[in-house]
């Protein structure tokens, strides 16, 4: 059965965390539920799948196809979909005809928003209309335009304080659980906490109920820069040039496709 987000805010202060990654197509989906208590159609899918140099160009449209496809590919997961960049800071109205579209048409189970205190009223409308949501405090990618402004947050007393002001007003706005990205380990822990729901971490804390990663990053898919929060359990763009490189000798040199892959005329 489907992990809900009632199940997903069971997992406060478990032995075991939350095991969470990013899913943008419906085989990626089929193979990561096995393992997964929650996926993400990511915002970041902007970058990994449709080569944009940030999240911003990501549309609601583009949102709402790849979280049919991971919906239609989870079986056990909770399926979150993030709201991409212009589509819900503007008011609480605005977020709320959004969300309603994106759960109305992918049947996920929530939705995910970056930002802090300044969300809270968005986030509390969207929650008064049935409308789970996770929130992300820490390295806001949507407010980035390039890599130089990808930093690890929560550096100075000021930031800590204002980065656990915005987690404790959010968890009271009604979010379900928070994602803290790139943020001091020490901070990190501290706001786990400091909430009562779960908080998943990237590049956060082991001290996080859960832990998320881009399923490209882990999976060694993405290109030269490898993020430090980053590890890599597989190196899957070495196999693919490997089994392309032997695709085209074989092609070049007629070896493929070989008797195994024809079809014949059974003899009558
Ligand atoms: O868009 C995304 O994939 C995310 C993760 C980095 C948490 O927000």
């Amino acid at each position: 059965m489907m992990k809900t987000i009632e199940d997903i805010k069971q997992y406060k202060n478990q032995s075991a965390p939350l095991v969470c990654l990013t899913a943008y197509t419906a085989r990626i989906a089929q193979i990561l539920d096995r393992h997964c208590d929650l996926l993400l159609v990511g915002d970041t899918m902007g970058m990994i799948l449709y080569g944009m140099d940030n999240t911003r160009g990501v549309t609601l449209d583009m949102m709402i196809n790849h979280g049919k496809a991971v919906v239609r590919g989870a079986q056990n997961t909770c399926v979150i979909i993030d709201m991409p960049f212009g589509t819900y800071e503007h008011s609480p109205d605005q977020a709320l005809k959004n969300a309603q579209m994106v759960m109305d048409e992918t049947g996920a189970n929530g939705v995910k928003l970056e930002g802090g205190a300044d969300f809270a009223a968005t986030i509390e409308r969207l929650v008064s209309h049935g409308i789970p949501v996770v929130a992300h405090i820490g390295l806001l990618p949507q407010s980035v335009e390039d890599a130089s402004g990808f930093k690890v947050q929560g550096k100075t007393d000021n930031d800590q304080q204002q980065l656990l002001k915005d987690a404790k007003s959010l968890e009271e706005a009604g979010a379900s659980a928070i994602v803290i990205e790139a943020t001091i380990d020490s901070v990190s822990a501290l706001i786990t906490r400091a909430v009562s729901i779960p908080t998943i971490g990237i590049g956060a804390s082991a001290a996080c109920d859960g832990q998320i990663l881009v399923t490209e990053d882990m999976l060694g898919i993405t290109g030269d820069h490898v993020p430090k929060f980053v590890k890599q359990y597989a190196h899957v763009s070495e196999d693919i040039e490997k089994a392309v490189a032997l695709y085209a000798d074989e092609v070049r040199t007629r070896t493929f496709p070989g008797e195994a892959n024809l079809y014949k005329k059974k003899a009558s």
